[in-house]
C-alpha cells in the first residue's frame, strides 16, 4: 500500500532526521527489503521528540512489529533517566527479533517484551502511563480508546499511526473493516473533550493526542 503523503515529501522530511545508529538503519533496510510496516524515521523522529518532551518514564506501546518504534521511545526513556518501554505484539517470533536488535541498541533493561493481543495486554498491566503508542490493526482502534484512556495518566499522550490510511479513509466507496476502524476512531477521539489531539500528517498520518488532566 502506498502512503497518503507522495513519496518526495517523505524523503524530504526522513532526510532531516539525525544519522540513525547502524542497528536502526538495518531496521529500517529490512523493513525496505520485506516491506514490513515500520513507522518510518520522521515519524519514529516525532515519537522520540513527545516522549522527551514530556520527559516520559513510562511507555506501553500496541502492535510493536520487530521493536523499530520501540527503540524511539527506549532512546527517550533511557535519556529521560530511565523507566520502562512495553514492547507488545503477538507473533513471538517478531518478539524474538525484536528482543536481539533492541539488546543491540542498548536498551535491555528498558524493554518489557509481553507476546499476546495488545489491549489485552494494556488491560492486564498496571498503570498510569506517561505515554501510550498504537500500532495494531486497524478495525481495532475505536474498542482500544477506552481501555487506553483509562491507562494513560491525566496530562499523558497518547501517539496513534496511520490515521490517514494510505488515502482509503477518503474514499467514500471503502468500507473495510480497517477503514470503518480508523474513521470510526478518529471520529471519536476529535469528539470527546476529554482529548486535545491533532493529525500530523507526516507519511501515513500520526495522531498526537493529549488527555486533558482537568475535568472534561
Ligand atoms: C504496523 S506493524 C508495527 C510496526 C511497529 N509499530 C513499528 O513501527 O516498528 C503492527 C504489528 O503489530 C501486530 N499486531 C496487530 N494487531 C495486534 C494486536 N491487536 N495485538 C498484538 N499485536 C498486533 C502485527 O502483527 C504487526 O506485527
Amino acid at each position: 500500500m502506498t502512503d497518503a503523503i507522495p513519496d518526495e515529501i517523505n524523503q524530504y522530511l526522513d532526510s532531516f532526521v539525525p544519522p540513525r545508529p547502524a542497528e536502526l538503519q538495518a531496521m529500517e533496510a529490512d523493513a525496505r527489503k520485506t516491506g514490513f510496516p515500520i513507522l518510518g524515521a520522521a515519524s519514529g523522529q516525532l515519537c522520540y521528540l513527545v516522549a522527551r518532551m514530556i520527559r516520559a518514564r513510562r511507555v506501553f506501546e500496541m502492535g510493536s512489529g520487530y521493536g523499530y518504534s520501540t527503540a524511539w521511545f527506549a532512546r527517550a526513556v533511557q535519556e529521560n533517566g530511565g523507566g520502562s518501554v512495553y514492547h507488545v505484539v503477538w507473533d513471538e517470533e517478531l518478539s524474538r527479533k525484536a528482543k536481539k536488535h533492541l539488546a543491540a541498541l542498548g536498551y535491555d533493561g528498558i524493554v518489557q517484551y509481553r507476546v499476546g493481543e495488545a489491549v489485552q495486554a494494556l488491560r492486564e498491566t498496571d498503570g498510569p502511563f506517561d505515554l501510550i503508542f498504537n500500532d495494531i490493526d486497524k478495525d481495532a482502534y475505536p474498542d482500544s480508546l477506552p481501555v487506553i484512556a483509562e491507562k494513560l495518566r491525566p496530562g499523558g499522550v497518547l501517539i496513534v499511526d496511520n490515521l490517514l490510511w494510505h488515502g482509503e479513509v477518503f474514499d467514500a466507496n471503502n468500507h473495510t473493516a480497517d477503514t470503518e476502524g480508523v474513521r470510526e476512531f478518529t471520529r471519536l477521539i476529535t469528539t470527546d473533550p476529554g482529548w486535545i489531539s491533532s493529525i500530523v500528517p507526516i507519511r501515513d498520518g500520526v495522531l498526537v493526542a493529549y488527555k486533558k488532566s482537568e475535568p472534561a
